[in-house]
């Protein structure tokens, strides 16, 4: 692996236009349950079952305990050296993009700001009648309620079944497009459309790296594929790179 790594590295530090996209498994050293691993599970949930709209129709009480048990669990987390080594890559290249499938909000507290949270953020909440939307990071109540009309408020990230915010997909398209190196870090590729990005970038030319701690689906088509911790590879790739 040492030899992919150095070749990886080359890349890196050849003032070519990279793409990142991470998913759960850049979080787990920091502490936050993946979402398919065995520590997913929720009181016998599944999180895929309560991060929908359909559930939150049918129990808003239940996915709010889900959302604030999990806003009380990530508040204490930290971001781990695999989102440093993200935001150190940010200073070395000047044409990057960090593209998070993640909600927590630990790559901007990490200090990443060429930053797309694609499915928005466990610190963000909105209404689910009016315009009304605004980060909050404090305790909210079981039920919280819109200030402006009265009505309930929701998790500002993006469930099973709902569109990306508008102009993300557009973004994200257009800048993988013209990526000359794109890297996957610890997803699991099951979910669309961030699981079909890497095509993406192949299919215009770019080298694709994957860096996860199993193998995943999407293995057998990358250029590369780093397998272990996002935390000890992510800051070998960046050691040395030049400014
Ligand atoms: N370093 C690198 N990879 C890791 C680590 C680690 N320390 N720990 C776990 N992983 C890998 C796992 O092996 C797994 O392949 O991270 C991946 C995490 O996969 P998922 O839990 O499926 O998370 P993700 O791919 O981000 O899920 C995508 O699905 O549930 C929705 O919206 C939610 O954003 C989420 C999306």
């Amino acid at each position: 692996m040492q030899a992919d790594i150095e070749m990886v590295k080359a890349l890196l530090d050849g003032g070519r236009k990279v793409v990142v996209l991470t998913g759960a498994g850049v979080s787990a050293e920091s502490g936050v349950p993946t979402f398919r691993g065995n520590d997913g599970l929720w009181k016998s949930h599944r999180p895929e079952d309560l991060a929908r709209p359909d559930a939150f129709a049918m129990n808003p009480e239940l996915v709010w305990e889900f959302y604030n048990w999990r806003r009380e669990l990530i508040g204490k987390c930290e971001p781990n050296p695999a989102h440093q080594a993200l935001a150190e890559m940010e200073r070395h290249i000047p044409n990057f993009l960090l593209i998070t499938q993640n909600v927590d909000g630990l790559h901007a507290q990490a200090g990443s700001r060429k930053l797309i949270e694609m499915h928005g953020s466990l610190w963000q909440v909105r209404c689910t009648s009016c315009s009304h939307s605004r980060e909050d990071r404090a305790e909210l109540p079981a039920m919280p309620e819109c200030p402006d009309c009265g009505h309930l408020l929701r998790p500002g990230v993006v469930w099973f079944g709902e569109p990306l915010i508008p102009g993300v997909l557009k973004v994200a398209i257009a800048q993988i497009s013209s990526a000359e190196v794109f890297i996957s870090v610890g997803t699991s590729n099951m979910v669309q459309p961030a699981a079909s990005f890497y095509q993406l970038a192949k299919d215009h030319g770019a080298v694709t790296v994957e860096v996860n701690l199993e193998p995943t689906s999407n293995t057998g088509f990358m250029d590369f594929a780093l397998h272990g911790k996002a935390g000890d590879i992510l800051p070998e790739l960046v050691t040395g790179l030049s400014k």
